[in-house]
């Protein structure tokens, strides 16, 4: 049932981004075909479905999850054009493809992300919700995605020490960069569907924990360990630029080790709760596909 659910969300996501998006013939012609070049690109689209999923928890329509799941993926999609950029990754491959500064060149992939960061917001600002629920979305998002989240996050990888990074330390990088992102994503879907109480949202922070720190060290681990045809992308790119991750800082069965327990606290923080299957599905998902390269 809820793998039903999913696959259904997945095409939805497809279907309203490729609608909301402006026609690749919209001037800046150019602009446009990178925008929807880098966004409709086979994305697993995780953070989408975690709207869809979490609204349908507190029994929320599909309809007034749209935009949020929308905007969310922009912002995701936004940072991996901006990522992949030869001032911070320089990845030439994204989603088994070149990747947007390849395909057009750094100028267009620079705006295109930028243009996307704008949709995502007007998406937002523009729903059916009442103006006070939209204004809370959009901070979520904003806080989630600025430089105490997501950037924040890109920016304190650049200044990780190679050497004697403790666990924690790595850890609040990955909740920074990659967990704050999963936490807005939970949250959007809540707050698109009703205003919610405090113990669903405790739980739904520790559930966003988990997923969103074992992603990121699944992430850390997948570049180590996976092929060209498995990441879509270059393997090793992390080694390349030298980041420090949890691949090149410890012992891999360790990582591995962390990062099972983290999926595990995070499926465990719903137990109980009810319609939360969908959400339970999106991370043994998650999970197998990072267990499938050992
Ligand atoms: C992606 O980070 C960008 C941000 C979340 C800021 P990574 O560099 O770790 O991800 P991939 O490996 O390029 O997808
Ligand atoms: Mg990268």
């Amino acid at each position: 049932m809820s793998t039903i659910l999913l696959h259904r969300w997945k095409e939805r996501i497809e279907q309203v981004l490729s609608e909301r998006l402006p026609a690749a013939d919209t001037k800046p012609a150019r602009l446009h075909e990178a925008i929807r070049y880098a966004t409709l690109n086979g994305g697993k689209r995780v953070r989408g479905l975690l709207v869809y999923a979490a609204g349908h928890l507190l029994g929320g329509e599909d309809a007034w999850l749209d935009a949020p799941a929308c905007a969310i993926e922009a912002i995701q999609c936004f940072s991996l054009i901006h990522d992949d950029l030869p001032a911070l990754d320089n990845d030439d491959f994204r989603r088994g493809k070149p990747s947007c500064h390849k395909a057009f060149d750094e100028a267009t992939a620079i705006l295109a992300g930028d243009a996307l960061q704008m949709f995502a917001f007007e998406q937002l600002s523009k729903g059916e919700h009442p103006p006070e629920q939209r204004l809370e979305m959009i901070r979520i998002l904003a806080e989630a995605s600025g430089s105490t989240g997501m950037i924040g996050g890109g920016a304190m990888e650049l200044e990780m020490p190679k050497e004697s990074v403790s666990l924690e330390g790595l850890e609040e990088l990955h909740w920074l960069k990659c967990g704050k992102l999963i936490h807005a994503s939970v949250l959007l879907g809540v707050y698109a569907a009703t205003m919610p109480d405090e113990n669903i949202l405790s739980r739904l922070e520790a559930y966003a924990y988990g997923l969103g720190v074992a992603y990121q060290i699944s992430n850390d681990l997948l570049d180590g360990l996976g092929d060209y045809n498995f990441l879509g992308k270059q393997p090793k790119s992390d080694q390349v630029v030298g980041r420090t991750t949890f691949f090149t800082t410890m012992d891999t069965a360790q990582a591995k080790q962390r990062m099972i327990g983290l999926f595990d606290n995070s499926v465990a923080a719903l137990d109980g709760v009810e319609r939360a299957e969908p959400l339970r599905q999106i991370v043994r998902q998650v999970k197998e596909r990072s267990l499938s390269v050992f």
